[in-house]
């Protein structure tokens, strides 16, 4: 079977679709974004590991392109989430606490077809940079054997 083209009309026709499904858009996303980080920018544990934002307001550009792609096919963004994060020393508790607090806030600021959008993608992406960045711990290394002679 030919590979279906990736054309701009095609994206722009699967986005349509998913914002009639799930009443998500450019601008319930970035209202979305704005509760969510305001809300991890208080949090006790999140909020020390945001300190070193220096410009918010292009870190939210940059999250709104980011969440155009993932949810809404939009393409668009080109960054390296997972060197981002590669210096902040998350903790599987960070993870946790990010993930509760994004489905609380989807909760309480999209529809539930539109929370369930993000937060499946949220998820994913959150376990695979979860992987990426925390190494899980290696089992004992068995004793060597001494190689026999000759
Ligand atoms: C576990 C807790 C997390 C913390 C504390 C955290 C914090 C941060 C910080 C400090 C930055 C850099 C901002 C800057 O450039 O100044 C960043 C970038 C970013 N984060 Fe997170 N993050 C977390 C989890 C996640 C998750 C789960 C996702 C996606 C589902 C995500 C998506 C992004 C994206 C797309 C960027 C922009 C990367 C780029 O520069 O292209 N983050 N995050």
């Amino acid at each position: 079977m030919p590979p279906i083209p990736e054309t701009a009309e095609r994206r722009a026709a699967l986005s349509h679709a998913i914002t009639e499904e799930t009443g998500l858009d450019t601008a319930a996303i970035e209202d979305f974004l704005r509760a969510f980080y305001g809300a991890a920018r208080e949090d006790p544990l999140l909020g020390p590991a945001f300190a070193g934002v220096a410009d918010w307001e292009a870190h939210i550009a940059t999250l709104a392109r980011f969440w155009g792609s993932v949810a809404l096919m939009q393409g668009g963004y080109h960054g390296q989430p997972m060197q981002a994060h590669a210096r902040l020393g998350l903790t599987p508790a960070h993870f946790a606490r990010w993930l509760a607090l994004f489905e609380a806030v989807a909760r309480a600021r999209l529809n539930p077809a539109g929370a369930a959008h993000m937060l499946e993608r949220a998820r994913r992406i959150a376990r695979s940079l979860e992987m990426g960045l925390i190494p899980l711990p290696l089992p004992p290394r068995p004793e060597a054997r001494p190689v026999p002679a000759g």
